[in-house]
């Protein structure tokens, strides 16, 4: 599997063991957190050591993996129901992004099937999250390719949060469309909103985009209206961390302003996510569970106290964005248009029938 520029992997299984880079330490350090228990990596999730919609969804199922081998029981239904337990609390550490729960209900899928033993099992597990893996890297090369045909020669994007190589296990979703239309000459140069409260786009996205050379500008999120309103933005880029079958559309908190701004400008809004993001079986949006995350996420910068002790404080850490406010969503199949309804069961369908139903 191919890696970060500088020989880093957001995740990657080691022998007994899952490696992850510790998002929390970029972009000063490169350091990594080993996860040597199921509980290690629910906690590296939590903590967003590891995150990303596709990146927690892999980790959770090599979380799963580290589950069955810490298993002791060696009868079948006695060692299932641990394995389930394990997946329910590895499933609630982050609540919004879809990607987790998909990814242990896959792991837990293959585990009621397998007829072998628990060794046998277990061998399984971790090749079925090798598998996950593997494919979402695929997915993401995928959307780089579909959405990199819609932008035009020196197209000035603007993108939030992080979407790159860390939030997947490589390559990136939203920018992974970036990174294709700079590898393939368009002359982009891309807008990064800082992304408060927890700086993903200044601390992560902007040293993704100094690896790969793509000119770019790293701007205050309330400095996106202005420079729409200057005609300085052609296109806004997102991911998604749960995009509901009507295309309603979960990102982190501050998508949804971005989008009204966008329409307001008469700026097109791409999403770019892999359809193990979309929940087919949540109508819209007003299911999605929003994660509410601590205060100290806000009265804080840098570990600095920046608000008066005792001043309460909201933080939720994603937001709906409406299907009408959505231009396009790329996704490894190709480029859904509204009504999203039809659009997205039509690439369901499609990639059912490429991976053969699975
Ligand atoms: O809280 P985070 O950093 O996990 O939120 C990440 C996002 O909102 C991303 O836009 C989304 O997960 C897509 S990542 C390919």
């Amino acid at each position: 599997m191919p890696t970060h520029r500088t020989g880093i992997r957001t995740l990657a299984w080691e022998g007994d063991h899952l490696v992850l880079v510790d998002q929390t330490r970029l972009p000063h350090e490169t350091a990594f957190v080993n996860c040597r228990t199921w509980r290690e990596v629910g906690d590296a999730i939590r903590a967003m050591k590891v995150r990303g919609a596709p990146a927690i969804g892999a980790a959770a199922a090599f979380g799963l993996v580290l589950a069955a081998g810490e298993i002791g029981a060696a009868e079948r239904q006695a060692f299932l129901a641990r394995l389930e337990a394990a997946a329910a609390e590895l499933r609630g550490a982050r609540p919004t992004a879809v990607n987790l729960g998909w990814a242990l209900d896959r792991l837990l899928r293959r585990a009621r099937e397998h007829a072998g033993d628990p060794s046998a099992l277990r061998t399984a597990l971790l090749a079925e999250a090798e598998a996950i893996a593997a494919e979402d890297v695929e997915a993401n090369r995928a959307i780089g390719r579909h959405g990199a045909q819609m932008i035009g020669p020196g197209e000035r994007i603007l993108t939030y949060c992080n979407t790159g190589a860390l939030a997947t296990v490589d390559y990136g979703t939203a920018f992974g469309i970036l990174r294709t239309a700079h590898e393939e000459g368009k002359g982009i140069q891309v807008l990064a909103c800082e992304t408060r409260p927890f700086l993903q786009g200044a601390r992560l996205t902007s040293w993704e985009l100094l690896q790969h050379g793509i000119p770019a500008a790293l701007i205050t999120d309330n400095a996106a209206g202005y420079l729409m309103s200057r005609g300085m933005v052609d296109r806004v880029i997102v991911g998604a961390d749960r995009i509901a079958a009507n295309g309603d559309v979960a990102n982190k908190i501050g998508t949804y302003t971005l989008a009204i701004l966008a329409r307001h400008h008469e700026i097109p809004f791409v999403v770019a996510a892999p359809l193990s993001s979309v929940d087919f079986a949540l109508p819209d949006g007003s299911g999605i569970p929003i994660e509410e995350r601590a205060a100290v996420e806000v009265t804080h910068v840098g570990g600095r106290r920046v608000a008066p002790g005792g001043m309460p404080v909201l933080n939720p850490a994603f937001d709906i964005t409406p299907a009408h406010l959505v231009t396009a969503i790329v996704t490894e199949t190709g480029v859904a248009a509204p009504p999203f309804l039809q659009s997205l069961e039509a690439q369901r369908a499609v990639h059912a029938a490429r991976r053969g139903g699975r």
